[in-house]
């Protein structure tokens, strides 16, 4: 069995490749827009979400050429994420991924769409796309997922929480809420989709997939709030500190920063818990859920 980082650089590769061949040639009309999405989605990111799909998806015996589907509807949705928050209306920051940001490279206008764009293709993916090889009910089941996952209940109702709570001070509860969406439900979605790949998956490992991608999910905002405290743009890729300027609640702010690590790791330890009905098959999601917590970027 190789390496658990080799088994991620694969993973990376894959998903690359796949949007790559997926996602339109720079040059088709309107040029300027296809740029800009190939832009902000190939060429970046550590590809956790696109990895968490593949990694349920083998837990239980989905075909990595049908994971391929899925990983880069997580991805689409994700990169659009990114671009939409890194707008000066939302996060107003100038890199991501270790360079200019989609509006700072092109325009707001331009951003703006790129993202909306990128949206659309990940539900014409999972609705079209003929690598995924299962029944026409489940691609709905998948493409209501990513919706829900996506939407006002999810990350686009996390995002307008943290926006709304500039400045102010959020109880606990209400900043694990916050997070659990903007960026848990996106993570809980790729684990989901990558089980929801192969038809017919036993109720209790459906059930350990949902209680460990919401302890990761939940763990994987933690340490990014740590990361805005600690790392450095050179590894992050993005600039550091911002949370604090912009007055957002964060774990490290409301309960300091080794509380805040304490609390990652609580998680950490659930979510190796919840992996226990998947026996062996749960290994790569249990490095993961390591990887999660411990990374500099
Ligand atoms: C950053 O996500 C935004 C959050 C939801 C916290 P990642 O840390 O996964 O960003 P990339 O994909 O590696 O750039
Ligand atoms: C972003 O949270 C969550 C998204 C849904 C994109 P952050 O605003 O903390 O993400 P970074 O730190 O800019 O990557
Ligand atoms: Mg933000
Ligand atoms: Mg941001
Ligand atoms: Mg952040």
């Amino acid at each position: 069995m190789p390496a658990f980082s080799d088994r991620l650089k694969r993973f990376k590769t894959r998903v690359e490749s796949a949007l790559d061949t997926r996602l339109l040639p720079a040059a088709t009309s309107p040029s300027h827009l296809h740029a800009a999405m190939r832009y902000v989605t190939l060429d970046g990111g550590k590809r956790v979400r696109a990895s968490l799909v593949y990694a349920a998806g083998q837990a239980v015996g989905a075909p990595d050429s049908a994971l391929d589907v899925p990983a880069c509807a997580v991805e689409l949705i994700h990169a659009y994420s990114l671009v939409h928050d890194d707008l000066p209306c939302m996060d107003n920051d100038d890199l991501r991924r270790g360079k200019p940001t989609c509006h700072r490279a092109y325009d707001q206008a331009t951003a703006l769409l790129a993202g909306d764009a990128l949206q659309s293709y990940a539900f014409e993916i999972l609705a079209n796309d003929p690598m995924l090889t299962v029944s026409a009910a489940q691609r709905l089941r998948m493409i209501a997922l990513l919706a829900q996952a996506a939407g006002s209940h999810g990350m686009a109702g996390g995002q307008a929480i943290d926006l709304a709570s500039g400045g102010r001070t959020l109880t606990l509860a209400q900043l694990e809420d916050m997070h659990l969406r903007k960026t848990g439900a996106l993570i809980r979605v790729s684990v989901l989709l990558g089980a929801f790949t192969r038809e017919g998956v036993e109720e209790a490992k459906l059930e350990a997939f949902e209680k460990y991608s919401r302890a990761i999910g939940l763990a994987f905002q933690i340490t990014d709030d740590i990361l805005d405290v600690e790392g450095n743009a050179a590894t992050l890729g993005k600039k550091p500190g911002g949370d604090r300027e912009r007055g957002k609640p964060t774990y490290p702010l409301l309960m300091g920063l080794s509380e805040a690590k304490a609390r990652a790791k609580t998680l950490h330890a659930q979510a190796l818990e919840s992996l226990a009905p998947l026996g062996d098959n749960g290994g790569l999601l249990a490095e993961l859920a390591g990887f999660i917590i411990e990374r500099h970027q």
